[in-house]
C-alpha cells in the first residue's frame, strides 16, 4: 500500500474532463444538492482518508488547468502516473474506449480500489475480460451510477421492503427519451439497486431505428432508447420508456414512491383501507446535504479498511449492469425478441458513438 507523506491513501484521477475535474455548468445550476462535489477530484479533495498526489490527462490545456487547480503533478500518460506514484485508489473519468486498457493498466499496477465512470466497456469480449479482471475479492469498485449512493434513494428502498407497501412489484425510470450508453446506465442500476438479490431472467429492448447503425454484430451510435422491459426471477418488472423528469417510480401491491427529479424529494402514495383509489400523500424532501462522488469514494475508502460487503456488491453490480445494456442491444438486434442476458453473443459490439465522441 502506498501511503503519502501524512498517512494518507495516495489517490489519482484519470482523464480531467467534466467528470474528472470540472462539473459542467449545467449540473451546478440544476442537480440537487447531493450531486456535489461530483467531478472526481472535487471528490477525492474533499475525502479525509484521501490525498489526491496527480491528475493525467491526454489534453494538454485540461492537464494544465488541473495541475493549476488541484496542485498537483499532472501526466499525460497514464501508464507513467501509476509507475511513478503508484497510487492505491484511482479514479477512470475518461471516455469508455478507453477505459478498459485504464483499468487493465491500474490493476497490474497495483491498485487496489477503482472509483469507474460509466458505462464500463463497450463490448462482450471486454466484459468478458473485465469480469475475470475484477473478480479479485481485494479489489474494490466504485461506480459513476451515484443514486446508489444517495440517502434519499436508499431512504426509498427502505420504504419498498416495509410491509404496508406489499412487496415490490415494479420499478420504471424515467431518463426521457435518451441513449442507451451515455443515459441507460444509470436507469439499469437504479433497477439493479431496487431489485437487490433478483436476477434479470430476460430484456426485451427496442431502439428508435435511426439512432443505431447494425454491421453484423456490431450497433455503430448510442442507440436512442424506446422501451425496453427486464423480468426477473420473482417476477418483478424493470421498465424504461420516454417519460422524462428523471424520476424513478415504485410501484407495490399497496401504493407507490418515487423518487423524483434525481432526488429532490420523495413521494408515496397509498390508500385507506380498502380504498381503491391511492389518495394518501406523504412526501420526503432531500436534507440538502452534499454527496455526489464523495459518496462513492467514502464506501471505497471503507473497503478498503476491511468493510467491503457493500463494495463487493458494487462491483457485482457494475458488472450485472454491463451485461444488461449489452443485452438491450442483443435484443435490439433480434428485434426487440427477449434475451437472457447470460447467453450473449461473444462478438457483440456497441460503440456509443455520437458524432466523433463516444458514452
Ligand atoms: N456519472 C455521471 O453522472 C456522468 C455524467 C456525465 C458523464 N459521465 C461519463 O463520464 C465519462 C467522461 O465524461 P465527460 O463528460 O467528463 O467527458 P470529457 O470528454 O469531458 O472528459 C474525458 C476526458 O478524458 C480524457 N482522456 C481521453 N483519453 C485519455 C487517456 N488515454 N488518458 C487520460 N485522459 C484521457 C480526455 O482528454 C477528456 O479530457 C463518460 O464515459 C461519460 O459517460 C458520467
Amino acid at each position: 500500500m502506498t501511503a503519502s507523506s501524512i498517512g494518507k491513501i495516495c489517490a489519482a484521477v484519470i482523464g480531467c474532463g467534466r467528470m474528472g475535474a470540472v462539473t459542467s455548468d449545467a449540473m451546478r445550476r440544476f442537480a440537487p444538492a447531493a450531486w456535489m462535489p461530483l467531478s472526481h477530484a472535487e471528490a477525492v479533495v474533499t475525502q479525509p482518508s484521501l490525498e489526491l498526489v496527480g491528475v493525467c490527462d491526454i489534453e494538454p490545456g485540461l492537464l494544465a488547468s488541473a495541475v493549476a487547480r488541484f496542485g498537483v503533478p499532472g501526466y499525460a500518460d497514464y501508464h507513467e502516473l501509476l509507475d511513478n506514484l503508484r497510487p492505491e485508489l484511482v479514479t477512470v473519468a475518461t471516455r469508455t474506449p478507453e477505459r478498459p486498457d485504464i483499468i487493465s493498466a491500474a490493476v497490474a499496477a497495483g491498485v487496489r480500489a477503482l472509483h469507474l465512470e460509466k458505462p464500463l466497456c463497450n463490448s462482450v469480449a471486454q466484459l468478458t475480460q473485465l469480469e475475470a479482471l475484477l473478480a479479485t475479492p481485494s479489489l474494490a469498485c466504485t461506480f459513476g451510477t451515484l443514486r446508489r449512493y444517495m440517502p434519499i434513494y436508499r431512504r426509498a428502498l427502505e420504504l419498498a421492503g416495509g410491509a404496508e407497501f406489499g412487496g415490490l412489484n415494479q420499478v420504471q425510470v424515467n431518463m426521457g427519451k435518451a441513449p442507451l450508453m451515455w443515459t441507460h446506465p444509470h436507469s439499469i442500476d437504479l433497477l439493479l439497486f431496487f431489485a437487490g438479490d433478483r436476477r434479470v431472467k430476460s430484456v426485451s429492448a427496442h431502439f428508435a431505428e435511426s439512432s443505431v447503425e447494425r454491421q453484423g454484430s456490431r450497433l455503430d451510435g448510442d442507440p436512442v432508447v424506446v422501451s425496453v422491459l427486464f423480468e426477473f426471477d420473482d417476477g418483478l418488472t424493470g421498465l424504461i420508456g420516454q417519460t422524462g423528469g428523471c424520476d424513478v417510480i415504485l410501484a407495490g401491491s399497496n401504493g407507490t414512491i418515487t423518487v423524483e427529479s434525481d432526488g429532490r424529494r420523495l413521494r408515496m402514495r397509498s390508500s385507506e383501507g380498502d380504498d381503491a383509489y391511492w389518495d394518501r400523500l406523504c412526501v420526503e424532501e432531500a436534507d440538502g446535504d452534499p454527496g455526489g462522488t464523495r459518496l462513492a469514494l467514502d464506501r471505497l475508502v471503507d473497503g478498503l479498511n476491511g468493510n467491503t460487503n457493500q463494495v463487493l456488491a458494487d462491483k457485482r453490480a457494475i458488472l450485472t449492469g454491463q451485461r444488461l445494456l449489452l443485452a438491450c442491444g442483443q435484443s435490439h438486434l433480434a428485434g426487440g425478441a427477449a434475451v437472457d442476458p447470460n447467453e450473449l453473443d461473444p462478438d457483440l459490439v456497441i460503440t456509443g458513438r455520437s458524432g466523433n465522441r463516444y458514452a
